[in-house]
């Protein structure tokens, strides 16, 4: 790889975007949704203005859970739901249905920016929301050992994210609450890898980085959370129409959703299923956390090692004007979206499930280039 010297894109190279907001998605399902605006197949009719009330949107939503249960072997006392409002509607739905004593106490771990933002939603439900456990002091560059913190026996619920997209960080296994139901915001590591659904009461993720396009969010809920929702709580915000009318209960986002039903069947028929998916990841991360390794404090990673993120690797180099040719540079070769986030700056590359392996190898190239040409800049 020969690093461009002009300001010109060069056009005849890949594109590959690192984007950390909206991930990519496999270009057999872009063709597919392509089709499908114009016809979903067999049907004479175009994804874009299926009636919600059609036996279509129904046969869509019906293959859209099952793929879901198949690959993540979903247990029959969980519902999925399809929502809109994005992740951050979940972070208001959760304390408004789940939190209905207020004399109990609701346990958030707070690992990264994600977090923090969520604490905000419940705390409009009442002020003192149990923080187990901060990294903010740190600067959020790890997870905690379960040893770190200590969950409420009373609590009626415990939040936490699994990956957090802004610093990159991401626990290898979920928190252990015993009885108290566990709660996670899955959005940047859904269907990357296999999980244990039974240890989650409520699990959310929205559908822009790993299995759609923006518009809807998937929701897997325990049974017997819907038992305790309060009835004061506005109809759309409350989970228990949206299972009773299975997603139906107002106009769902059909389009997006069939957007999902492709990335399912791309990884249950392509792919072949979430072991694979996660062996895909972990080869990625590989790639570029090799490059950080390796680089003798040029490229310096922002998570400690046993924290690292497979999916969003975040570090820096020795200074903002570095980082700068960095990213400028490499949007000349087809390498995009790798600013960090607006919070933390810095190089963000994110390795969504549809990101390919020549992606990952086609940037550590990269990165070792830079490296080689720009090594004598690095204090
Ligand atoms: C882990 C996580 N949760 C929640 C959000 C907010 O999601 P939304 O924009 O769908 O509300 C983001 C945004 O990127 C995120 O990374």
């Amino acid at each position: 790889m020969t690093l461009p010297n002009s300001n010109s894109i060069a056009t005849s190279l890949p594109l590959y975007n690192f984007s950390g907001g909206v991930g990519l998605l496999p270009p057999t399902v872009i063709s597919e949704a392509q089709q499908a605006i114009l016809e979903v197949p067999g049907t004479r009719i175009s994804a874009l203005v299926i009636n919600h009330r059609s036996q279509l949107c129904r046969d869509i939503l019906d293959e859209t859970e099952k793929n879901l249960r198949t690959l993540l072997t979903i247990p029959d006392n969980y519902h999925i739901l399809f929502l809109q409002g994005g992740a951050s509607l979940q972070f208001s739905m959760i304390p408004m249905n789940l939190w209905v004593n207020k004399n109990q106490p609701v346990d958030y771990l707070v690992s990264g920016y994600w977090s923090s933002k969520a604490i905000k939603e419940a705390e409009i439900e009442k002020k003192n929301v149990n923080i187990i456990w901060n990294g903010k002091a740190q600067k959020f560059v790890r997870v905690p050992r379960p040893d770190e913190y200590q969950i409420d026996p009373d609590a009626a619920y415990v939040h936490y994210y699994s990956n957090e997209t802004v610093e990159g960080l991401q626990f290898e296994n979920p928190l252990e609450t015993g009885d108290i139901p566990l709660v996670c915001d899955m959005s940047s590591d859904f269907l990357a890898k296999p999980i244990d659904i039974s240890k989650y009461a409520l699990i959310y993720a929205h559908a822009q980085k790993n299995i759609g396009a923006a518009g809807v969010t998937v929701v897997i809920i325990r049974d017997d959370l819907l038992e305790c929702i309060p009835d004061n709580i506005p109809t759309i915000l409350d989970y228990r129409p949206h299972v009773e009318m299975k997603s139906i209960y107002n106009t769902p986002p059909i389009f997006a959703i069939y957007v999902v039903l492709l990335v399912t069947r791309w990884l249950l028929n392509d792919i072949g299923g979430l072991t694979n998916m996660a062996q895909q990841s972990q080869h990625k991360a590989a790639l570029l956390y090799k490059a950080i390794d390796e680089s003798q404090g040029f490229y310096r990673g922002h998570a400690q090692v046993d924290s690292r993120s497979l999916i969003n690797v975040v570090f820096n180099l020795a200074t903002p004007n570095l980082e700068r040719q960095f990213i400028e540079t490499a949007e000349r070769l087809g390498i995009i979206g790798l600013e960090g986030h607006r919070s933390l700056g810095g190089i963000r590359a994110s390795l969504y499930n549809s990101m390919p392996v020549e992606g990952a190898l086609y940037l550590q190239n990269f990165m070792l280039e830079f490296q080689q040409q720009f090594k004598g800049q690095q204090q």
